[in-house]
Protein backbone atom coordinates (compact mmCIF):
# COMPACT_ATOMS: atom_id res chain seq x y z
CA UNK A 1 0.00 0.00 0.00
CA UNK A 2 1.55 3.84 -0.71
CA UNK A 3 2.47 5.33 1.97
CA UNK A 4 1.98 9.20 2.73
CA UNK A 5 2.08 11.51 5.71
CA UNK A 6 2.22 14.84 6.94
CA UNK A 7 4.99 16.54 8.51
CA UNK A 8 4.37 19.34 10.89
CA UNK A 9 4.72 20.46 14.41
CA UNK A 10 1.51 20.65 16.28
CA UNK A 11 0.03 17.90 13.85
CA UNK A 12 -2.05 15.98 16.02
CA UNK A 13 -5.10 18.64 15.04
CA UNK A 14 -4.02 17.62 11.26
CA UNK A 15 -7.15 16.27 9.61
CA UNK A 16 -5.22 15.56 6.13
CA UNK A 17 -5.41 11.69 6.88
CA UNK A 18 -9.24 12.18 6.71
CA UNK A 19 -9.05 14.15 4.01
CA UNK A 20 -6.54 12.28 1.65
CA UNK A 21 -8.38 8.96 2.60
CA UNK A 22 -11.76 10.51 1.35
CA UNK A 23 -10.36 11.07 -1.51
CA UNK A 24 -8.59 7.83 -2.14
CA UNK A 25 -11.81 5.86 -1.41
CA UNK A 26 -13.31 8.83 -4.55
CA UNK A 27 -10.05 7.43 -6.70
CA UNK A 28 -10.88 3.79 -5.59
CA UNK A 29 -7.04 3.37 -4.24
CA UNK A 30 -5.72 2.46 -1.08
CA UNK A 31 -3.23 4.66 0.16
CA UNK A 32 -1.90 4.59 4.33
CA UNK A 33 -1.42 8.38 5.20
CA UNK A 34 0.17 9.23 8.34
CA UNK A 35 0.63 12.31 10.75
CA UNK A 36 4.34 13.28 11.44
CA UNK A 37 5.48 15.08 14.32
CA UNK A 38 8.86 16.61 13.97
CA UNK A 39 11.23 19.23 15.18
CA UNK A 40 13.05 21.99 13.20
CA UNK A 41 16.34 19.95 14.28
CA UNK A 42 14.63 16.72 13.11
CA UNK A 43 13.27 17.75 10.47
CA UNK A 44 15.50 16.72 7.15
CA UNK A 45 16.12 13.29 8.97
CA UNK A 46 12.78 12.66 9.35
CA UNK A 47 11.67 13.03 5.68
CA UNK A 48 14.87 11.17 4.23
CA UNK A 49 13.42 8.06 6.69
CA UNK A 50 10.33 8.26 5.53
CA UNK A 51 11.13 8.29 1.95
CA UNK A 52 13.83 5.73 2.52
CA UNK A 53 10.93 3.74 4.08
CA UNK A 54 9.00 3.62 0.77
CA UNK A 55 7.22 6.32 1.25
CA UNK A 56 5.33 7.60 -2.07
CA UNK A 57 4.43 11.65 -1.20
CA UNK A 58 4.45 14.03 2.15
CA UNK A 59 2.70 17.30 3.22
CA UNK A 60 4.49 20.07 4.89
CA UNK A 61 2.82 22.21 7.34
CA UNK A 62 3.72 24.76 10.06
CA UNK A 63 6.59 25.56 10.51
CA UNK A 64 8.36 23.46 7.89
CA UNK A 65 7.50 24.82 4.81
CA UNK A 66 10.38 26.57 3.95
CA UNK A 67 12.77 23.92 5.58
CA UNK A 68 11.32 21.44 3.05
CA UNK A 69 12.26 23.86 -0.01
CA UNK A 70 15.59 23.96 1.38
CA UNK A 71 15.85 20.07 1.29
CA UNK A 72 14.24 18.90 -1.86
CA UNK A 73 16.22 18.12 -5.01
CA UNK A 74 13.85 19.75 -7.58
CA UNK A 75 10.97 22.30 -7.54
CA UNK A 76 7.95 23.41 -9.34
CA UNK A 77 7.57 27.07 -10.55
CA UNK A 78 4.94 27.19 -7.85
CA UNK A 79 7.30 26.14 -5.24
CA UNK A 80 10.31 28.37 -6.55
CA UNK A 81 8.03 31.52 -6.60
CA UNK A 82 6.92 30.77 -3.14
CA UNK A 83 10.07 29.77 -1.64
CA UNK A 84 8.42 26.87 0.20
CA UNK A 85 7.24 23.63 0.07
CA UNK A 86 3.76 22.06 1.08
CA UNK A 87 3.81 19.17 -0.75
CA UNK A 88 6.92 16.62 -2.34
CA UNK A 89 6.74 13.87 -4.45
CA UNK A 90 9.09 11.24 -4.49
CA UNK A 91 10.53 10.89 -7.87
CA UNK A 92 12.58 7.60 -7.57
CA UNK A 93 16.47 6.95 -6.75
CA UNK A 94 16.32 9.39 -3.72
CA UNK A 95 15.30 12.35 -6.21
CA UNK A 96 12.18 14.60 -4.15
CA UNK A 97 10.21 17.27 -6.09
CA UNK A 98 8.43 19.92 -3.90
CA UNK A 99 5.09 21.85 -5.07
CA UNK A 100 3.32 24.24 -3.28
CA UNK A 101 -0.46 24.13 -3.40
CA UNK A 102 -1.42 26.30 -1.12
CA UNK A 103 -2.08 29.23 -3.11
CA UNK A 104 -3.95 26.92 -5.32
CA UNK A 105 -6.31 25.86 -2.37
CA UNK A 106 -6.45 29.58 -1.15
CA UNK A 107 -8.37 30.79 -4.38
CA UNK A 108 -10.41 27.83 -5.18
CA UNK A 109 -11.63 28.29 -1.65
CA UNK A 110 -12.43 32.13 -1.96
CA UNK A 111 -14.33 31.52 -5.53
CA UNK A 112 -16.43 28.56 -3.84
CA UNK A 113 -17.50 31.10 -1.12
CA UNK A 114 -18.42 33.67 -3.82
CA UNK A 115 -15.58 36.06 -3.32
CA UNK A 116 -14.52 38.11 -6.33
CA UNK A 117 -11.21 38.79 -5.96
CA UNK A 118 -10.84 41.42 -8.69
CA UNK A 119 -13.49 44.01 -6.82
CA UNK A 120 -10.94 43.44 -3.24
CA UNK A 121 -8.12 44.40 -1.60
CA UNK A 122 -6.69 41.35 0.03
CA UNK A 123 -4.80 41.69 3.36
CA UNK A 124 -2.66 38.90 4.09
CA UNK A 125 -1.32 38.48 7.76
CA UNK A 126 2.00 36.94 8.48
CA UNK A 127 5.37 36.60 6.44
CA UNK A 128 5.99 32.75 7.04
CA UNK A 129 5.52 29.58 4.71
CA UNK A 130 2.08 29.98 4.64
CA UNK A 131 1.53 33.20 3.13
CA UNK A 132 4.64 33.03 0.83
CA UNK A 133 2.65 30.06 -1.43
CA UNK A 134 -0.32 32.48 -1.74
CA UNK A 135 1.16 35.40 -2.92
CA UNK A 136 2.00 34.74 -6.60
CA UNK A 137 -1.70 32.90 -6.65
CA UNK A 138 -3.54 35.83 -5.71
CA UNK A 139 -1.99 37.97 -7.56
CA UNK A 140 -2.45 35.60 -10.83
CA UNK A 141 -6.31 35.12 -10.38
CA UNK A 142 -6.66 38.96 -10.18
CA UNK A 143 -6.44 40.21 -6.27
CA UNK A 144 -7.11 44.29 -6.96
CA UNK A 145 -4.53 44.80 -4.09
CA UNK A 146 -2.80 42.89 -2.01
CA UNK A 147 -0.88 44.04 1.30
CA UNK A 148 1.22 41.59 3.16
CA UNK A 149 0.68 42.44 6.73
CA UNK A 150 3.75 40.74 9.30
CA UNK A 151 4.45 41.75 13.46
CA UNK A 152 8.02 42.20 11.79
CA UNK A 153 8.20 44.20 8.74
CA UNK A 154 11.79 42.89 7.06
CA UNK A 155 10.33 39.65 6.70
CA UNK A 156 7.37 40.71 4.87
CA UNK A 157 9.69 42.55 2.79
CA UNK A 158 12.03 39.49 2.46
CA UNK A 159 8.54 37.74 1.11
CA UNK A 160 8.13 40.01 -1.70
CA UNK A 161 11.32 40.27 -3.02
CA UNK A 162 11.50 38.92 -6.56
CA UNK A 163 7.63 39.59 -7.08
CA UNK A 164 7.68 42.94 -8.44
CA UNK A 165 3.95 44.23 -9.10
CA UNK A 166 2.03 47.86 -8.91
CA UNK A 167 -1.15 45.76 -6.82
CA UNK A 168 1.29 44.30 -4.01
CA UNK A 169 2.75 46.58 -0.97
CA UNK A 170 3.87 45.38 2.59
CA UNK A 171 2.57 46.95 5.66
CA UNK A 172 3.67 46.08 9.43
CA UNK A 173 1.03 44.80 12.55
CA UNK A 174 1.45 48.02 13.68
CA UNK A 175 0.65 50.14 10.67
CA UNK A 176 -1.73 48.58 9.27
CA UNK A 177 -5.00 50.66 10.05
CA UNK A 178 -3.15 53.66 8.35
CA UNK A 179 -2.31 51.70 5.19
CA UNK A 180 -5.95 51.04 4.79
CA UNK A 181 -7.54 53.75 5.27
CA UNK A 182 -6.59 55.05 1.69
CA UNK A 183 -7.28 52.49 0.05
CA UNK A 184 -11.19 53.28 0.26
CA UNK A 185 -11.83 49.70 -1.12
CA UNK A 186 -13.52 46.67 0.66
CA UNK A 187 -10.86 44.79 1.87
CA UNK A 188 -11.06 40.50 2.73
CA UNK A 189 -8.69 39.48 5.84
CA UNK A 190 -6.77 36.84 5.63
CA UNK A 191 -4.74 35.07 8.57
CA UNK A 192 -1.58 33.45 7.73
CA UNK A 193 -0.07 33.57 11.06
CA UNK A 194 1.10 30.59 13.59
CA UNK A 195 -0.32 32.70 16.32
CA UNK A 196 -3.34 30.70 16.61
CA UNK A 197 -1.49 27.24 17.12
CA UNK A 198 0.06 28.77 20.02
CA UNK A 199 -3.13 30.19 21.10
CA UNK A 200 -2.32 33.58 20.85
CA UNK A 201 -4.47 36.68 19.37
CA UNK A 202 -2.94 39.02 17.21
CA UNK A 203 -2.37 42.88 17.91
CA UNK A 204 -4.56 44.07 15.60
CA UNK A 205 -7.31 47.13 16.66
CA UNK A 206 -10.45 45.69 16.52
CA UNK A 207 -12.12 47.93 13.50
CA UNK A 208 -9.66 46.42 11.15
CA UNK A 209 -11.73 43.20 11.79
CA UNK A 210 -15.26 44.84 12.09
CA UNK A 211 -14.44 47.11 8.25
CA UNK A 212 -12.80 43.96 6.68
CA UNK A 213 -15.95 42.55 3.96
CA UNK A 214 -14.97 38.94 5.93
CA UNK A 215 -12.09 37.93 7.32
CA UNK A 216 -10.67 34.28 6.73
CA UNK A 217 -8.44 31.95 9.00
CA UNK A 218 -5.92 30.04 7.01
CA UNK A 219 -5.86 27.61 10.27
CA UNK A 220 -8.58 25.27 11.04
CA UNK A 221 -10.51 23.84 14.02
CA UNK A 222 -11.27 19.80 13.67
CA UNK A 223 -14.66 20.44 15.74
CA UNK A 224 -16.84 22.37 14.14
CA UNK A 225 -18.40 23.98 16.94
CA UNK A 226 -15.33 25.54 18.33
CA UNK A 227 -14.14 28.52 16.40
CA UNK A 228 -10.43 29.15 15.38
CA UNK A 229 -8.61 32.15 17.83
CA UNK A 230 -8.58 34.22 14.94
CA UNK A 231 -12.13 33.73 14.16
CA UNK A 232 -12.96 34.29 17.81
CA UNK A 233 -10.82 37.47 18.05
CA UNK A 234 -12.88 38.71 14.52
CA UNK A 235 -16.13 37.70 15.64
CA UNK A 236 -15.26 39.29 19.12
CA UNK A 237 -14.46 43.04 17.41
CA UNK A 238 -17.39 43.17 15.42
CA UNK A 239 -16.71 41.43 11.93
CA UNK A 240 -19.38 40.66 9.62
CA UNK A 241 -18.63 37.35 7.74
CA UNK A 242 -15.96 34.85 9.10
CA UNK A 243 -14.82 31.25 7.89
CA UNK A 244 -11.60 29.10 8.69
CA UNK A 245 -9.26 27.11 6.10
CA UNK A 246 -11.14 23.47 6.18
CA UNK A 247 -11.44 24.40 2.44
CA UNK A 248 -8.26 25.42 1.72
CA UNK A 249 -7.00 22.81 3.15
CA UNK A 250 -9.59 20.17 1.26
CA UNK A 251 -8.69 21.83 -2.04
CA UNK A 252 -4.87 22.30 -1.60
CA UNK A 253 -4.89 18.31 -0.88
CA UNK A 254 -6.62 17.52 -3.86
CA UNK A 255 -4.02 19.20 -6.06
CA UNK A 256 -1.51 17.09 -3.57
CA UNK A 257 -3.11 14.03 -3.92
CA UNK A 258 -3.54 14.34 -8.14
CA UNK A 259 0.27 14.86 -7.99
CA UNK A 260 1.01 11.73 -6.77
CA UNK A 261 -1.77 9.89 -8.78
CA UNK A 262 -1.54 11.36 -12.13
CA UNK A 263 -4.31 11.71 -14.56
CA UNK A 264 -7.08 11.13 -11.47
CA UNK A 265 -9.73 13.39 -11.41
CA UNK A 266 -11.80 14.38 -8.25
CA UNK A 267 -14.78 16.19 -7.05
CA UNK A 268 -13.96 18.00 -4.35
CA UNK A 269 -17.20 19.07 -3.52
CA UNK A 270 -18.19 16.08 -2.45
CA UNK A 271 -15.03 15.65 0.27
CA UNK A 272 -16.31 19.28 1.54
CA UNK A 273 -19.98 17.66 1.96
CA UNK A 274 -18.38 13.94 3.57
CA UNK A 275 -16.19 15.49 5.84
CA UNK A 276 -18.42 18.03 7.04
CA UNK A 277 -20.74 15.29 8.05
CA UNK A 278 -17.73 13.14 9.51
CA UNK A 279 -16.78 16.24 11.47
CA UNK A 280 -20.62 17.09 12.89
P1 LIG B 1 4.12 29.16 8.77
O1 LIG B 1 4.79 28.06 8.02
O2 LIG B 1 2.86 28.74 9.50
O3 LIG B 1 3.89 30.38 7.95
P2 LIG B 1 6.34 30.44 10.07
O4 LIG B 1 7.15 30.36 8.81
O5 LIG B 1 7.00 30.13 11.37
O6 LIG B 1 5.09 29.47 9.99
O7 LIG B 1 5.70 31.93 10.13
C1 LIG B 1 4.88 32.31 11.18
C2 LIG B 1 4.28 33.70 10.89
O8 LIG B 1 3.31 33.97 11.91
C3 LIG B 1 5.28 34.83 10.92
O9 LIG B 1 4.88 35.79 9.97
C4 LIG B 1 5.12 35.39 12.34
O10 LIG B 1 5.42 36.77 12.49
P3 LIG B 1 6.97 37.26 12.69
O11 LIG B 1 7.59 37.21 11.31
O12 LIG B 1 6.85 38.63 13.22
O13 LIG B 1 7.58 36.28 13.65
C5 LIG B 1 3.64 35.22 12.53
N1 LIG B 1 3.26 35.14 13.95
C6 LIG B 1 3.42 34.11 14.79
N2 LIG B 1 2.92 34.41 16.02
C7 LIG B 1 2.42 35.67 15.94
C8 LIG B 1 1.75 36.55 16.85
N3 LIG B 1 1.49 36.18 18.12
N4 LIG B 1 1.37 37.78 16.42
C9 LIG B 1 1.62 38.15 15.13
N5 LIG B 1 2.24 37.36 14.21
C10 LIG B 1 2.63 36.14 14.60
Amino acid sequence: MALFTVFGNPIAQSLSPQIHQLFAEQAQVSLNYSRSLTSPAQFSRAVAAFFRSGGAGANVTSPFKQQAYQLVTHVTARAASAGSVNTIVALGHGQLLGDNTDGYGLVRDLQRLGFDLTQLTIVLLGAGGASRGCLQPLLDAGAANLVLANRTLSKAQQCVEGLEHARLSVASLAELENQLEPLQQPYLLINATSAGLHGDQLALAPAIFAQATACYDMSYSPNPSLLTPFRQQAQKAGAPRTFDGLGMLIEQAGLAFQLWHQGIELDTRLVHQRLQQQLQ
